[in-house]
């Protein structure tokens, strides 16, 4: 069963680029979960934990450079909270590769509360600001 599944309701920012990359972000994050919770070969799971975090960094840096165009005055305050599960997310991977921790539901549970909440509380609120 899929970790975490899109609805306009929950996670709808109304715009589209944003929506079209969670839609992406959480395919990723549904088949690295999946994987990790199915016992697949630890190359997969690397791999699909690699994707999944350049992915995010990318999804990160499309979002500020569209909120620094439009001189969006939550950009800081939005960055902060992007590179707090960056961080998170380059921890996990080093210890990962180096053989010192694995992908668990609880990574899973991680980052689908994250989204759960960072989509609401910061991408929603740039709707108008991004789509003026
Ligand atoms: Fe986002
Ligand atoms: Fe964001």
């Amino acid at each position: 069963m899929a970790l975490i599944t899109w609805n306009e309701k929950q996670h709808g920012t109304k715009v589209g680029f944003a929506d079209d990359e969670h839609k992406v972000l959480f395919d990723l994050l549904n088949k690295l979960y999946d994987e990790a919770t199915s016992g697949a070969d630890r190359a997969v799971i690397g791999g699909s934990l690699d994707a999944l975090i350049a992915y995010v960094v990318d999804h990160f840096a499309h979002e500020e450079k569209e909120m620094e165009a439009k001189g969006y005055a939550g950009l800081a305050a939005h960055k902060v909270e992007h590179d707090a599960l960056v961080g998170i997310c380059a921890g996990l991977q080093t210890k990962f590769h180096a053989g010192d921790a694995d992908v668990t539901e609880e990574t899973g549970a991680m980052v689908k509360g994250w989204l759960d909440s960072h989509i609401p509380a910061f991408d929603m609120p740039y709707a108008d600001a991004l789509n003026s």
